[in-house]
């Protein structure tokens, strides 16, 4: 796509679309449960925009294979947060929400929690500073709903050395190679987000199989699609 520069809606202005975020670690199976959703609700005739980050803006792709790449390990952590921020600031004002302004349905495979839980819990530089920083990088855009894909470590680390050793895979990113410690950090942080603000989040285990969790997926939108149009006090920003 090109950089085109969005006219931003302001804080208080609400827009019509729906904002869905799937987090969840490494081996949760989110991007394939990102796809189903989409694919389900387009279905169901929502006009949906399918995107991911790092990525979704030709900036944020550029980014995504800097950031990940093995080559360029290390990375200070600082920096490595602030690329990621980066990329979310791109892909909220120049697809986001002018998605949402046009009453899109926005389905996004990571967004803020991630950077909370891997750069303010797995890398340590704090949660709370890492949720600052993203609230200035995104103007305060907030999901209308947050699906958390919650996988026992043990579990994620099998699928993650899985889909490496698939042939074609490719090898360990520069997170996927970290040690479980890193990984069971990301894990609770995710947890505690959701805790935070409960009516915001979905917490699923997503240790099941592929087509039970589509179906508790698309049953939490479509509660949360309900709520929003009897218009509930947690209206996003
Ligand atoms: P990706 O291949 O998309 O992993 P997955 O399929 O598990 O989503 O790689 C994204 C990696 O980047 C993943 O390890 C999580 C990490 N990440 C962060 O550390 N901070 C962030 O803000 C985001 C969006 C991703």
């Amino acid at each position: 796509m090109t950089d085109q520069a969005a006219s931003p809606l302001s804080r208080e202005e609400r827009a019509p679309g729906l904002f869905i975020a799937l987090e969840g670690g490494d081996g949760s199976g989110k991007s394939t449960q990102a796809r189903m959703l989409a694919e389900r609700l387009r279905a169901e005739g929502h006009d949906v925009l399918l995107t991911r980050e790092p990525g979704g803006t030709d900036v944020g792709e550029r980014l995504r294979s800097l950031v990940l790449d093995p080559e360029n390990a290390p990375i200070d952590p600082v920096t490595e947060a602030l690329v990621f921020a980066a990329s979310r600031s791109a892909h909220v004002r120049q697809l986001i929400r002018p998605a949402l302004a046009a009453g899109r349905t926005v389905v996004t495979d990571r967004y803020v929690d991630s950077s909370v839980a891997y750069q303010g819990a797995g890398r340590e530089l704090g949660t709370e500073t890492i949720a600052d920083l993203n609230t200035w990088a995104t103007d305060g855009l907030q999901p209308d709903l947050t699906v958390l894909l919650d996988v026992d470590t043990a579990t994620a680390s099998t699928r993650r050395d899985a889909r490496q050793q698939a042939p074609g895979g490719l090898g360990p990113d520069r997170m996927e190679s970290e040690p479980e410690t890193f990984h069971h950090r990301i894990r609770q942080a995710f947890m505690d987000r959701a805790a935070a603000a409960p009516e915001r989040y979905a917490v699923l285990d997503a240790g099941r199989p592929a087509e039970d969790l589509a179906a508790d997926i698309l049953a939490g939108v479509r509660s949360r699609v309900r709520s929003r149009a009897n218009g509930t006090p947690e209206a996003r920003r």
